[in-house]
């Protein structure tokens, strides 16, 4: 692909801290690289508002690899951006035209309130994985039978890894018109409950996760599917059909 370099318009979402209104401010950056990383032309406009005695843009970010689900931000009104499956950290400026305007916005959702700028509060995650507790099964160490050797059919094998792909990011909230979270539960029951050593907290692993979830404030699944349509790491909506059994289930047999 030919490299070229752009100039281009952006409208930033600037908002000082959690209680201030909040409003988009518009910066002018050039000869922007088509190679360079989205986060990378940010790093440059950062610099020109530092230069300029400004306060920089804040915006999370850590490994820029599409790993750590750090990176979080709405890119023309999308959830990471244009690039199907992909987050923002790995969008390119490729992705956009010499003389294009791109507006940037921190994720909407009560449950994600806003720290500064683009940086928003996601520790909701962190609580409701905190709620599901531990796996107490001791699955052993390098020299004795570990948890390794306990045979799992190819296909829960694989199942399992592909809901464990989910960085956390908040993008299946964002997306959602009902900022629910169950995309991220669904996942996290699921690479857990699909495991013969994800058994043994299964039920109440489900049902704390979920009376934490709706304690954070996150909406209802209305199945628009509009988290799996957006989410970098492609969770499948089948981990909500999940999530939902393994909730009955769960509710049905608990012990009161
Ligand atoms: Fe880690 Fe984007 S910075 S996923």
């Amino acid at each position: 692909m030919q490299h070229y370099t752009m100039n281009l318009t952006l409208k930033v979402w600037r908002q000082k801290n959690q209680t201030d209104k909040g409003k988009f401010e518009t910066y002018q950056v050039k000869n922007i690289s088509s190679e360079m990383s989205f986060l990378e032309m940010f790093d440059v406009l950062n610099d020109q508002l530092i230069k300029e005695d400004k306060d920089p843009i804040a915006f999370d970010h850590d490994c820029r690899e599409g790993i750590c689900g750090s990176c979080a931000m709405y890119v023309n009104g999308k959830p990471h951006g244009p690039w199907k499956a992909n987050t923002v950290c790995q969008l390119h400026m490729r992705a956009f035209q010499d003389g294009e305007t791109i507006v940037v916005e921190p994720w909407r959702a009560n449950a994600f309130p806003v720290i500064k700028d683009l940086a928003v509060d996601r520790s909701a995650f962190d609580r409701i994985i905190q709620a599901g507790g531990y796996v107490s099964v001791n699955t052993g160490n390098a020299i004795n039978v570990d948890g390794n050797s306990m045979l799992i059919e190819k296909d829960k094998a694989d199942e399992s890894f592909a809901a464990a792909m989910c960085i956390g990011c908040g993008a299946c909230v964002a997306a959602c018109k009902n900022s629910s979270a169950m995309l991220f539960v669904a996942a996290k029951v699921s690479h857990l409950a699909l495991l013969p050593q994800g058994h043994s907290e299964r039920k109440s692993r489900v049902l704390n996760m979920i009376t934490q979830m709706d304690e954070e404030g996150f909406g209802a699944c209305t199945n628009t599917g509009a988290c799996e349509a957006t989410c970098p790491k492609e969770i499948s909506l089948t981990n909500i059909a999940r999530l939902n059994q393994e909730y009955l289930m769960a509710s049905l047999t608990k012990k009161s």
